[in-house]
């Protein structure tokens, strides 16, 4: 039996609960959509010509993934703030949302205060704390998630809520209609991954053995190349380990250099996971299968995860879901706590002791 098919160590290592957050995501997704779809955003109807989305960590990623969500329809460009500071260019026509789940990260606040002094609109997005505080004094549009849950589980609402902030402003079309895809997508899905669920017959169990002991690279495309970032964040912050994103046609002209040289017990300890989906390009799917071709003459740990789902965003999520679950049972593999973290909130007491 795999030690991941074992419900006595699952529930004793998994101290903080990550299982059951994933768990409910399939229905966190749905109470998101209950949240943003009862914003009022008639004050920020304002002639806008870009959004910033300001945040950082597990509350900038919904932003990048909005962003390669809506590049085939959005008329306005998105950009991802992940600063102190917002660009120079943001100024009255400016959407800034600005997403802190604890509402406390000072590097978030900072850019919604400039964001607030620059008089263009804004919504704030956190599940209390200080950005709620301002929002209530400065009387900005604030929308409240619900809290008790660590930021990188809260992605449902973090992304949703302000992506329906976004639809009600005409934005961006067919949210509501995706998100139903994701939310049905998921509830699919989760019934192959959930801990329950036999190692032969578990994507992610499987997985997460494929790269135990090894510096995975995951390797996304387009709309998938933040989804590619989202999985080695979540190996970072929930596995506790070191890993790496990158994306294709780029790393088709540089990093697939490096695997020439690469030592071969370095390439032993290298895995790499490849992004795909049913509706992918035939220009990428060509450039997957030559860089393929290459790392699995240097590492046997090569392996796909592919999306689900009808929707582009049902696809997004089914591949997020997916690499979230893989990180939660490697973090189990590793013998870790997927919730606790210990040198994040670490650099964040130095940062507080020196300001
Ligand atoms: C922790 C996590 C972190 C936080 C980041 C910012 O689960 O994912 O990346 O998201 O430290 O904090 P918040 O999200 O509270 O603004």
């Amino acid at each position: 039996m795999s030690l991941l098919d074992d419900p006595e160590l699952l529930r004793r290592i998994d101290r903080g609960g990550m299982g059951r957050v994933l768990e409910r995501w399939p229905e966190a997704l749905l109470d998101a959509l209950r949240i943003g779809g009862r914003l009022d955003v008639s004050q920020q109807k304002k002639d806008v010509k870009a959004v910033v989305w300001v945040g950082i960590g597990g509350s900038a990623i919904g932003g990048d993934l909005v962003k390669g969500w809506a590049s085939d329809r959005s008329p306005l460009p998105i950009e991802v703030c992940r600063d102190y500071h917002l660009p120079h260019y943001a100024g009255r026509r400016t959407l800034t949302v600005g997403v802190s789940y604890s509402g406390e990260t000072p590097e978030t606040l900072n850019a919604f205060k400039e964001a607030l002094g620059r008089g263009g609109p804004v919504i704030g997005v956190s599940s209390g704390g200080a950005l709620e505080k301002l929002c209530a004094q400065k009387r900005a549009l604030h929308a409240k998630v619900p809290g008790g849950l660590a930021p990188r589980g809260a992605l449902p609402y973090l992304m949703v809520v302000p992506l329906l902030a976004l639809a009600k402003l005409g934005l961006v079309g067919g949210v509501e209609e995706e998100i139903l895809d994701a939310h049905e997508t998921l509830k699919e899905l989760r019934e192959r991954l959930r801990p329950t669920v036999p190692t032969p017959q578990n994507e992610a169990k499987r997985l997460a053995l494929g790269v135990a002991g090894t510096l995975p690279l995951i390797y996304g495309f387009r709309e998938f190349t933040p989804v590619a970032y989202r999985i080695k964040t979540q190996i970072n912050e929930n596995s506790k380990t070191l890993s790496k994103a990158e994306a294709l046609p780029e790393l088709g002209h540089n990093e697939v250099e490096g695997w020439v040289g690469v030592p071969k017990d370095l390439a032993s300890r290298l895995s790499v996971i490849f992004l795909r989906t049913p509706t992918e390009p035939q220009e990428i799917g060509v450039r997957i299968a030559a860089v393929k071709e290459i790392v699995s003459k240097r590492t046997k740990r090569v392996f796909e995860i592919r999306a689900s789902g009808r929707t582009k965003l049902a696809q997004i999520l089914s591949a997020i879901f997916v690499g979230d679950y893989l990180s939660y049972y490697l973090a189990l593999l590793n013998r870790v706590d997927p919730t606790t973290l210990t040198n994040i909130p670490k650099v964040k007491r130095k940062v507080s002791q020196r300001r």
